[in-house]
């Protein structure tokens, strides 16, 4: 048998091992030619040209937030092409009560996980609030961190028409930006958490704010809490994908925090979210089960100890 050079059998493994985490072909579509974003097969990591070309081909996507490496694994395994370590993170992983006090050394910590946890997967890390309000300067020394020190792929921030000068020269020095319009929980101190866009004046700004990010050179805008019929004009007055989250149906792509549609959050959660399992009740029933089994002292058996 020819003996393969160390450096080819190991890009062989690699590329066996991460073929192996992708869907099954039964996900692929006949005309897709394998590139779609959800269930094509790719053994190199998506990046904002191939979101690009979804929209060209009309192809819809899932993104799913994500805040640690063993979370992130598992959606990448399943096929998730877009994973947002979003500053949700503040009320869904570090317990704030809101996404305001999450730090720039935070969000780069829990992306340099992501972005360990993850092979396939184009990774988007939030900038979050202080860290690129003061300007231009200031988001691209704050992006620059995302990008360098947790190797994320894209970065995000808030705000239309008020984010077009720091979206330009993030673009200019090469880093991805996806925007976020709409709801902006960043600005909920001024903003609430209500549904924007509703009213003619309204919803011409959110249509001036999503072009404004487009020409600035964003490759997607996140549309949160919006009307469905507004999202679905501005989808398709856009080039770029448009990302809803509370936006209805008429998006290019739909995102969903994972702790929310995997139903580990406590409390209500937005209309928006559809539960698709309780993972809150399945830990809970586990960590009782356990605690049973060491009160009443069933565990360990003898197959769990060591001579
Ligand atoms: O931080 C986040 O998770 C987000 C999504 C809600 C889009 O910005």
């Amino acid at each position: 048998m020819t003996q393969l050079p160390a450096a080819q059998k190991q890009a062989e493994q690699a590329e066996q091992a991460t073929q192996s985490t992708q869907p099954a072909p039964s996900a692929l579509k006949p005309s897709d030619g394998g590139k779609a974003l959800y269930g094509g097969k790719s053994t190199r990591r998506i990046t904002v040209r191939d979101i690009a070309a979804a929209k060209e081909r009309g192809e819809k996507w899932p993104m799913l937030t994500a805040y640690d490496a063993m979370t992130a694994s598992v959606f990448d395994e399943a096929g998730i092409p877009v994973m947002l370590v979003g500053d949700s993170a503040g009320n869904c992983h570090l317990g704030y009560e809101t996404t305001v006090p999450v730090t720039l050394d935070e969000m780069t910590m829990l992306s340099a996980a992501v972005v360990r946890g993850t092979k396939r997967a184009l990774i988007v890390a939030d900038l979050p609030f202080g860290s690129y309000q003061e300007g231009p300067v200031q988001a691209l020394r704050s992006a620059t961190r995302l990008i360098k020190e947790a190797g994320a792929g894209a970065v995000k921030l808030e705000g239309g028409e008020r984010s077009h000068r720091q979206i330009e020269l993030l673009v200019e020095s090469g880093i991805p930006v996806m925007a976020h319009i709409g709801l902006t929980p960043q600005s909920v101190n001024s903003m609430g958490y209500r549904v924007q866009g509703r009213g003619e004046e309204a919803a011409a700004q959110l249509l001036r704010d999503a072009k404004a990010v487009q020409d600035a050179g964003a490759f997607a805008v996140v549309l949160e809490l919006v009307p469905a019929e507004l999202a679905a004009e501005v989808t398709r007055a856009l080039h770029i994908p448009t990302v809803g989250i509370g936006a209805g149906p008429g998006t290019d792509a739909q995102v969903l925090v994972w702790t929310d549609m995997l139903g580990l959050t406590s409390g209500r959660v937005p209309k928006f979210v559809k539960k698709y399992a309780d993972l809150r009740e399945v830990m809970a029933g586990a960590a009782r089960s356990f605690a049973e089994d060491v009160v009443g002292g069933t565990f360990p058996l003898e197959e769990h100890s060591v001579h």
